[in-house]
């Protein structure tokens, strides 16, 4: 019978086999299915698997850096890559839900091109693809970076051309979070709320600017701490925080003022595919508003959205 120990054992000689003494690229997200496929091909070839791991600049807070600590505190020979001013320019001028998209997809290829360039005589592409990414032509998760529909000009990027290994193909999310815990991946990690490809780019509605991620990291930040704190965080299937293209009038002091509005939106569902919003506690809601309002410059209304998926979706672009 299937147990995450076999699979970790049987995949681990598996992958010896077949890749030998073979170099590796893989690209690292923070999210749980390159990690766990990394740590199991660290584990079959250890020094030989290069991961590379891009920081888009449109990550929650301080995600880049703490997520590249714990990769490195795992012992996979990772390369931490801040292109954030590369995807800024990138997106600059865009406000198309879709173009953006694109405009992201394009940046990440060419980067992760130009560092997989970087590792000499490398054969293989490793990804983190399970079942469903196999199954689903169009991804459960939506329009999501499909590298194959960006790719233009000048034909494929060289990584795209090398051999393709995908150890979890054949899994479920939740046999890859058995096989993570099983090889001791930090349980924060494996918990995390799924975070979209193109991340706080698609809930900033309309154009991008540093200014706008700046304040939408600090929102996202003081939301998703309080769930933690609250010990909702584990009871919610996705939580984020969008920054509206609109001003409204408030007061502070004697002063009026006229500064953004953000929504608070978190959401149960097992698969992404239908959701409902969560009726979160109003104590929760009354506090982190407040401490919204009060810390983050910029913002002077906070708004929780109620709408459930369909007829909505779970992004709001
Ligand atoms: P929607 O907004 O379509 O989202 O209800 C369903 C799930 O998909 C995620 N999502 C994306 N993930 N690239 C991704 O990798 C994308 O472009 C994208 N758009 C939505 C969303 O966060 C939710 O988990």
């Amino acid at each position: 019978s299937w147990t995450p120990a076999a699979f970790v054992d049987t995949t681990v000689q598996e992958l010896k086999n077949k890749l030998g003494d073979d170099k590796v690229v893989l690209g690292l997200s923070g999210g749980v299915d390159s990690t766990v496929a990394a740590i199991l091909l660290n584990k079959a070839i250890g020094e030989n698997l290069y991961c590379i791991f891009v920081n888009n600049g449109l990550l929650r807070k301080n995600e880049f850096d703490s997520v590249l600590d714990q990769y490195k505190g795992m012992g996979l020979n990772v390369k931490g890559v801040d292109a954030s001013a590369h995807f800024l320019k990138a997106l600059s001028g865009k406000s198309d839900p879709e173009e953006k998209r694109k405009a992201i997809g394009n940046a990440f290829i060419e980067i992760f091109d130009q560092e997989a360039h970087l590792v000499e005589g490398v054969h293989w592409l490793a990804q983190g693809t399970i079942y469903p990414d196999v199954i689903e032509s169009v991804s459960v998760n939506g329009p999501s970076v499909t590298i194959k529909s960006h790719h233009n000009v000048g034909g494929l990027p060289d990584f795209m051309k090398l051999k393709v290994v995908e150890p979890l193909r054949m899994l479920f999310k939740d046999e890859v979070r058995r096989i993570g815990k099983e090889m001791g991946i930090a349980s924060e990690l494996l918990g995390r709320h799924p975070f979209p490809g193109p991340g706080l780019a698609i809930r900033i509605l309309g154009d991008i600017t540093a200014e706008k991620v700046r304040i939408l990291q600090e929102v996202d930040a003081i939301f998703i701490n309080g769930l933690r704190k609250w010990d909702l965080y584990d009871k919610v299937w996705q939580a984020g925080a969008i920054l509206l293209p609109v001003n409204s009038v408030g007061v502070m002091g004697d002063e009026r003022t006229y500064e953004k509005v953000v929504a608070l939106r978190a959401v149960e569902s097992t698969d992404g595919m239908t959701a409902d919003w969560v009726n979160l506690p109003y104590e929760f809601l009354q506090e982190t508003s407040n401490h919204i309002i009060n810390r983050v410059k910029g913002v002077n209304r906070v708004v929780y959205d109620i709408s459930s998926k369909p007829p909505a979706t779970i992004e709001w672009e």
